[in-house]
């Protein structure tokens, strides 16, 4: 049977994600659009989305948070090109993204010593292996296959390396330890549904640390440089940016993190994504024909949900395009790199309600693509 209700909001993407249930562009503060982004109300909408990040997330004393370029990725490839090459590196990867970094380290800055562990689609590799006394890095949440580490625990509290997270699809959905983390990376395009184009670059310490007292050998690019003579630039941590913002996408951030407070904050935006799970786990047992990517349930990210399902390549391409063209979920494709099959968005903006409602009519598109295509 065709179920008769629609989710009321039929953005399922994995980036950018769904804005959050009640966002009006209208309602945005936009008195610092049409300024200079290094004016008092600039400066100051650029701090605050800086210290509200720290504050929300509750990150440790000393920590530093920064706004950066290109989104996600500018983060990242800045970490990585102005601290790696003091020390080897060991690199976790188990899908595209993550394969990404290991193709900067390798080919483009060209380390040697480098030792990378992987595993396929659906799983972890052994994080065991990791050496403390070397650089790791890894992303937290791999988006593109639904698979998370589970925690911190393989993390050495007296490491002598740093350790570099990408968490674009983790933070504000997934409890991280912080004192474990160095550097920490994430794009407002994700958990909050906010807008791309714009990084936050996390740091501890000891990255901090780093920073002053190694110079990469290779030459850095002006929107990657985060010292000056030798000293962090930390202007940039207290909304100094290297260049000019996009004040809207700062404006749009704000709201966002508004938003997280007025829900009673992290705790809250990591309620909202477990319990999105949830419906797809229930949905899964349900179904013997749809199962999880991720192997084990441990494992299972709470937003880039991957599921596979019992139908060829070509059916489940007209299965997402049928879901797409009813108006009931846009963008749930699985990523181009990854296996075929399903990738649902259970961010903190997607309402629980619209994934119950998807539910019915994943049964529906999937017997309608059996029997007719
Ligand atoms: C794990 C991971 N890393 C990096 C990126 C790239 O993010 P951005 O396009 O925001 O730079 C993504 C995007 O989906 C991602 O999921």
């Amino acid at each position: 049977m065709k179920p008769s209700t629609r989710p009321a909001n039929p953005n399922f993407s994995s980036g950018p994600c769904s804005k959050r249930p009640g966002y009006e562009i209208s309602s945005l503060n936009l008195t610092t659009l049409g300024r200079s982004h290094r004016s008092a109300p600039g400066k100051k909408a650029l701090e605050k989305a800086c210290l509200e990040t720290a504050s929300i997330l509750d990150l440790p004393t000393g920590y530093r948070v920064g706004i950066v370029p290109a989104s996600d990725t500018g983060a990242m490839e800045m970490a990585m090109w102005s601290l790696l090459g003091a020390r080897p590196v060991d690199i976790f990867y188990w899908e595209s993204f993550g394969k990404g970094w290991l193709t900067d380290i390798e080919q483009q800055l060209k380390l040697d010593n480098v030792r990378s562990f992987s595993a396929p689609y659906g799983h972890l590799p052994d994080l065991g292996l990791a050496d403390p006394d070397h650089d790791i890095v890894f992303a937290w949440n791999g988006t593109t296959s639904g698979v998370r580490v589970p925690d911190g625990d393989w993390i050495s509290a007296d490491r002598g390396g740093l350790t570099i997270c990408d968490a674009t699809s983790a933070v504000f959905a997934m409890p991280l330890p912080w004192e474990k983390l160095d550097v920490v990376t994430f794009s407002w395009q994700k958990v909050l549904g906010g807008e791309g184009a714009h990084g936050i670059l996390i740091l501890s310490p000891r990255a901090v640390e780093r920073l002053e007292h190694w110079t990469p050998p290779w030459p850095l690019p002006k929107i990657f440089r985060l010292t000056k003579n030798g000293k962090l630039n930390e202007g940039i941590f207290k909304g100094s940016t290297i260049n000019t913002p996009s004040m809207l996408c700062v404006a749009d951030y704000l709201d966002t993190l508004a938003w997280v407070r007025s829900l009673g904050g992290q705790s809250a935006t990591i309620a909202r994504c477990r319990q999105n799970l949830a419906v797809i786990e229930t949905f899964v047992a349900e179904n013997s024909w749809i199962d999880f990517l991720a192997g084990d349930p441990a494992t299972r990210s709470n937003t880039s949900v991957c599921l596979v399902l019992e139908l060829d390549d070509e059916r489940l391409s007209a299965m997402v395009r049928l879901l797409d063209e009813q108006g009931v979920a846009h963008d749930i494709g699985a990523y181009r790199d990854a296996p075929a099959g399903l990738r649902i968005w259970c961010g903190a903006t997607v309402e629980k309600s619209d994934l119950e409602l998807l539910m019915p009519w994943l049964e529906w598109a999937y017997q309608h693509t059996k029997e007719h295509c």
